[in-house]
């Protein structure tokens, strides 16, 4: 039975991917802050098929220890910082977790068995104020906060791992991707909820921040299936996972509300308070490769995703 190592296995990425893993036969180790800490994206049977370990990201000797220990044949890096809303906060914690935590684990692998195959969730937020659109990995990156800078560090050390120390080493640059298991920070979890409550009569509107701004949104399983076939592939390569289309915040209301039965525009408020500096350049990611060589398709359209997000958030409060 083949091993994977997911960091991070508690949050939405971690909890898609440790689903598909165990349904191919992985034995599933995840990393998490607190071992007795529940999360909610992890249903009392996914808990009881999967093994939780602590790991203090700081710490190199764990690392090294958590590897020999386990195993792994694939390590899933999802363990960072990941608030859109929070990415010029603690710059140097978001260094420490997001940045530095991937070169100790890249380290770890040339220590303990090279022939780990590694798979780093990059971010979209790299391109930052992009030079052109789409974006792909030929694309400069000029990332505009910590959070982007943080992630273009470990990004970096990933090329370098696998040209220079030959390691199977990759880097899914991930763009928007939700799913009822989103935290209610992003925009996505936040208007599903709140469009769910108003239809239940238990809150009356909705304050967002720029109703204009665009992201190019897919669905979390659909993303955590690509990084699972980057690490099937010959070589160790670079991808972009993306839909390759944007959608407004506006339109994600208008979706929300309409499935409800309801007009957004009874509804939402725009906070200019909340509004955040825009790109430049519109942030759309071009997975012509992903799809090509990784034989990859998203399957789960921009609507539809909405629509489940709030059916999700139905239930729930019901
Ligand atoms: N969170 C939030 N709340 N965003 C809002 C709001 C609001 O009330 N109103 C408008 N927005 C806009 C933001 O300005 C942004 O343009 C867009 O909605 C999406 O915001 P988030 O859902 O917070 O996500 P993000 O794009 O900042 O960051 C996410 O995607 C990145 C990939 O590009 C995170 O998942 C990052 O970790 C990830 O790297």
């Amino acid at each position: 039975m083949k091993t994977a190592l997911v960091t991070g296995i508690a949050g939405q990425d971690g909890s898609y991917l440790a689903e598909l893993l165990l349904a191919k036969g992985y034995r599933v180790v995840g990393t998490v802050r607190d071992v007795h800490k529940t999360s909610d994206n992890m249903s009392a049977s996914l808990m009881s098929r999967v093994e939780l370990i602590e790991w203090d990201m700081l710490d190199q000797k764990e690392i090294v220890d958590i590897f020999l220990r386990n195993k792994p044949v694939e390590v899933y890096n999802y363990a960072a910082c990941s608030s859109g809303e929070g990415m010029f906060d603690d710059p140097v914690g978001i260094g420490e977790i997001n940045g530095l935590a991937v070169a100790r684990m890249l380290k770890a692998i040339s220590e303990v068995d090279s022939g780990i195959h590694f798979c780093q969730a990059s971010s979209s937020e790299m391109f930052g104020d992009a030079v052109g659109s789409p974006q792909s990995v030929e694309t400069p990156f000029k990332p505009r906060s910590p959070y982007g800078a943080a992630k273009l560090y470990a990004h970096s050390m990933i090329r370098i791992y696998r040209q220079y120390y030959g390691l199977f080493v990759c880097s899914a640059i991930l763009f928007n991707h939700e799913s009822p298991r989103r935290g209610l920070n992003f925009v996505t979890r936040k208007i599903a909820y709140q469009s769910a409550k108003i239809k239940l009569g238990l809150a009356n509107e909705l304050r967002l921040g720029n109703l204009d701004a665009r992201r190019d949104w897919g669905f979390a399983g659909d993303y955590v299936r690509a990084m699972w076939l980057m690490l099937q592939q010959p070589h160790a390569e670079d991808y972009v996972v993306a839909t390759g289309k944007t959608h407004s915040v506006r339109d994600l209301c208008e979706i929300a509300f309409k499935h409800l039965g309801l007009d957004y525009r009874d509804y939402v408020r725009e906070d200019a308070n909340a509004y955040r500096p825009a790109e430049p350049v519109e942030l759309v990611g071009n997975p012509e490769k992903t799809i090509k060589q990784l034989d990859w398709a998203p399957e789960v359209k921009f609507d539809e995703m909405v629509k489940m997000m709030v059916d999700a958030e139905l239930q729930k409060l019901r």
